[in-house]
Order: structure tokens, then C-alpha cells, then sequence
């Protein structure tokens, strides 16, 4: 299912190849005969993207050069291109490519597109599973500038992101809060970080009154997980947290969904997928950090003792909130993560969560809505990341009016502030729980696609691994 990147030194006859066209009349089209030429150029004409040449021995495709006005636009185009080139390659049954040509984040953009593009979740299909053997296998990058370490840093950046996208598809009936925790110590096995699992008795013990309160309604207990990765050389003294909303069903509890708006919500723990898929890109490259991951997880559920509208609870640093609507579940279980993250004196917070409907609504799948108290500067480097990883990210204000919403007659806070700037009163609610820089990315509109979209494919998308990684990577090396 994934394929295996790596560097290779030449392209030989009888390979099949991609090649990155250069703009001016360059030497990458070496591999094509006099009246191939005159097609490339006529082709290159008609503004054709990928060429395809049937050299009988072999195919070659050649990539056009992109002319985009902004180098991230390109850089997004070439990974499209990829994604696009994953499906001819399968079609063709090529299972072994290389690719040349190009600059070198123009080659890597490409290869990254191509291999997403190969995800399939085949867990619970038959015909999928027998025909593993048709899908690309290899690939292999010919280019002076592109060492092993940066394919390999792809490679990473891939398996993270495959994770993310496993555990997003995979049902609650097989992953459900003690699974999901399992999946993560795996994962720190694997790569190499510490995972912490508190039980119910724990979580009982902290009093965790969100988590405890959304977990009410369910069979299964709730699991609260500490993930850690040090390096030896962390840039940062004070940690950088990660928190992931994890919750494994999202059935609205009492205030029950509608059954249409249901189907997906095996999703709703997409940004604690998000947060074990970065650890794993971080972890496997070695980044230079000290970087730890924090999930809540439980399923949302009306059974039992299940919380009712107008329950009050109180959250772990004792806040007392008024439930008016078990469907807004995630910034009770976050409230906890967020109130536990303040003993770490972190250096910075950024939390995500598939959290509200509205922030969907107001931008769709094109990006994260993002909020946040840090200075700006965290954020722009964030929004810089969101730009260099296509994983855009839309500002949306934290404007201390909105802090009435979410008066409560008889308690601290209620956990919905009325059918206005719904994403915006979810993130002023989390803002009461944080007193360190905090970025808070509402994630609702990405982590899970209906149709699908080039490179990020269908249903789980891995949304947030790779802008993650890109922003530490970042940070590490400009410390
Ligand atoms: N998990 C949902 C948000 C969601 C909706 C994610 C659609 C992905 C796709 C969240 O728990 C929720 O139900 N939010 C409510 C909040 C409301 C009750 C204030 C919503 O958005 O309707
Ligand atoms: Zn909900
Ligand atoms: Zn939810």
C-alpha cells in the first residue's frame, strides 16, 4: 500500500520515467528521439501538463514546467500533478518508476503527491486486498541535489499522514477509546516516543469532569493519552504541546444527531489522528524538539447514565460548565487536555479538533479555521507552514464580546453560545482553559472528504500531519 521511496543514481534505458521539464530548452529531454521532440513541443504547446511517450521498451512522462505566480502554488501543483501521475502509473500497471528533472522542492513536492495518492484503506476489502500486488511498489528519485535523507524524510512524512488517515477510517466498533490508545503505544514503539495511558480510575482521579461527563452515555471507558518525544538536542527548553480531540463516535449524546450527519462521524477523533501521525514525522526524521501530544478520547454516546442538557459538570481546574447541548462534546473533553497542559509550562499549544459544523460551513475543505492568543508570532509561522503545505489556514478573531456568549445563568460557563459565529464561541470556550500561547485549528472541514481530492484522496485525510511537521521542522532549524 505504500511505496517504497528511495534515491537512485541513474536512469537506465530500459527504466520508466517522470521527468521534470525545466522553462528554457533543457537537457531533462535527453531520453526522447528527434520526432518525440517535435511532439513534446507541440504538445508543450497545447499547454498539456504531463506528456506520456510509449517508448515500447519503456514510458516516459514529462512533466511540463509550472508557471505558477506564487512559489507555493507551484510547489502544490507539482503535487498534484503527482497524485494524477499515481493514477496513470496503476493504470498502466507500471509498478517501479524514477523520476528526474527539476529543482529540488519542485522533484520532492511531486514524489510527496504521488506517493499520498497511493493510500487505500483496505482493511475490510476483499477485492482491494487481492489486488495489492497491481499498485506502484517503488520509486525511485535520479537528481544530484536530492539525497536518501530527504526521500526518507518524505517516506516519514507519508507513514505519519497513513496513520492519521488509518485511524480516521477505521469504525468505532474496532477502535474505540482503549483501541485508539493501544494504536498510539504501537505507533511510540515504532518511531520512538513514550506513550502514557490513564484509565478511567486515573481520569477519575483528576477529576476530568469533561472527559468523564461526554463519556457518561458510553459501554466503553475513556482513556486519557501522554505522548512524548525528546530529542537530545530540543532547540526548546519549554515544551511544544500538541492536543488532539478524540473522539471516537460522535452520535450528539442526548441532543442526538440526525442520522445523515452521523454517517462520518467515526471521524470526530481526526485531530488526535492528526497529532499521533505528526509525532510519528517527528519522531522518525529526529527532529531537534521536545514536542508532547495530548488525546482525551472517548466515544459520545446516550446511553445510561449519559449527560442530559442543563447537567452541570466541572472540568479539572475547576470550572463549572452547563451542558445545554451533548452534541457540543469536544470542547468539553478538550477542556480538560488544555487545563492539563498548563503543567508543562509549554512554550506553545496548538490544539485540533473536527469541533463545530460552522467552521465547515464558513470555509469548506480548502483550509483549517484557525484561532488563537499567542503573539503573532507562532501564527504567522504557522500560516507560513499552512501556505508551504497547502494546508491553508483562515484567521478567525477571538473578540472578547463573544466571551458573553457563553454566560450561564448558573454555572461558569455554557458549552454553546447561540447560532451565531458558532466556530468562534467554541474556540472563546477552550480560550478559558489556557493561560500560554495557544492556536487553536478547527479542522471540521478537512479531516474528512466525501468525494475525492487529488492527492488527499477520500474519506480520512491525514489534514494536519504535514503542516505540523513542516511548522516544527521550521522552527527547529531557525532556533
Ligand atoms: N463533531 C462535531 C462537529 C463536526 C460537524 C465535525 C461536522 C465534522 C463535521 C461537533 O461535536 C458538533 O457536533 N458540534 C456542534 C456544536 C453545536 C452543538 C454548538 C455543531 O457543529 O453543530
Ligand atoms: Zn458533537
Ligand atoms: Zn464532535
Amino acid at each position: 500500500m505504500s511505496i517504497k521511496l528511495k534515491t537512485s543514481k541513474a536512469v537506465k534505458d530500459k527504466d520508466d520515467v517522470i521527468v521534470l521539464l525545466g522553462s528554457g530548452d533543457s537537457e531533462e529531454t535527453y531520453v526522447l528521439s528527434d520526432i518525440e521532440q517535435q511532439y513534446l513541443q507541440k504538445q508543450l504547446k497545447s499547454k498539456k501538463d504531463v506528456i506520456a511517450v510509449n517508448q515500447y521498451q519503456r514510458w516516459v512522462f514529462l512533466v511540463s514546467p509550472v508557471t505558477e505566480e506564487s512559489a507555493e502554488y507551484a510547489l502544490e501543483t507539482y503535487r498534484k500533478r503527482g497524485a494524477s501521475l499515481y493514477q496513470t502509473l496503476k493504470q498502466e500497471g507500471v509498478k517501479k518508476i524514477k523520476i528526474s528533472g527539476g529543482e529540488t522542492a519542485q522533484i520532492l513536492a511531486l514524489t510527496e503527491g504521488l506517493a499520498l495518492a497511493a493510500y487505500q484503506f483496505s482493511t475490510y476489502r476483499k477485492d482491494l486486498k487481492e489486488n495489492l500486488s497491481s499498485n506502484v511498489k517503488e520509486v525511485s528519485l535520479v537528481h544530484p541535489e536530492v539525497s536518501s535523507r530527504d526521500v526518507q524524510e518524505v517516506n516519514n512524512i507519508v507513514a505519519g499522514t497513513f496513520l492519521a488517515r488509518n485511524l480516521v477510517n477505521e469504525p468505532v466498533i474496532s477502535l474505540n477509546a482503549e483501541k485508539l490508545s493501544r494504536a498510539f503505544k504501537k505507533a511510540g514503539k515504532d518511531s520512538g516516543f513514550k506513550v502514557e495511558v490513564f484509565d478511567k480510575a486515573k481520569i477519575k482521579s483528576l477529576k476530568m469532569g469533561g472527559l468523564l461527563g461526554v463519556n457518561a452515555g458510553s459501554p466503553d471507558p475513556p482513556t486519557f493519552n501522554i505522548l512524548e518525544y525528546k530529542s537530545d538536542k530540543a532547540v526548546n527548553k519549554q515544551p511544544y504541546v500538541i492536543v488532539g480531540k478524540g473522539v471516537t463516535y460522535d452520535t450528539g449524546g442526548l441532543s442526538l444527531k440526525p442520522s445523515t450527519s452521523m454517517d462520518t462521524m467515526k471521524s470526530d477523533m481526526g485531530g488526535s489522528a492528526a497529532v499521533i501521525g505528526t509525532m510519528v514525522a517527528v519522531a522518525k526524521n529526529k527532529l531537534p524538539i521536545h514536542l508532547i501530544g495530548l488525546v482525551p478520547a472517548t466515544d459520545n454516546r446516550p446511553g445510561g447514565n449519559a449527560i442530559v442538557p442543563g447537567d452541570v459538570i466541572t472540568i479539572s481546574d475547576g470550572t463549572t460548565v452547563e451542558v445545554l447541548n451533548t452534541d457540543a462534546e469536544g470542547r468539553l473533553i478538550l477542556a480538560d487536555a488544555l487545563s492539563f497542559a498548563k503543567k508543562y509550562k509549554p512554550a506553545l499549544v496548538i490544539d485540533l479538533a473536527t469541533l463545530t459544523g460552522a467552521a465547515a460551513v464558513a470555509i469548506g475543505k480548502e483550509g483549517m479555521v484557525m484561532m488563537g492568543s499567542d503573539s503573532d508570532d507562532y501564527k504567522n509561522q504557522l500560516k507560513q507552514a499552512g501556505e508551504a503545505t497547502y494546508e491553508r489556514l483562515v484567521e478567525f478573531p477571538l473578540w472578547k464580546e463573544y466571551r458573553d456568549y457563553l454566560k450561564s445563568d448558573i454555572a461558569d460557563l455554557k458549552n454553546i453560545g447561540g447560532r451565531m459565529a458558532g466556530a468562534i464561541t467554541a474556540g472563546m470556550f477552550l480560550k478559558h482553559f489556557t493561560d500560554y500561547a495557544w492556536i487553536h485549528l478547527d479542522i471540521a472541514g478537512v479531516a474528512f472528504l466525501d468525494s475525492l481530492d487529488s492527492y488527499r484522496g477520500k474519506n480520512g485525510t491525514g489534514a494536519g500531519v504535514r503542516l505540523l511537521y513542516h511548522f516544527f521542522k521550521k522552527l527547529a532549524h531557525s532556533a
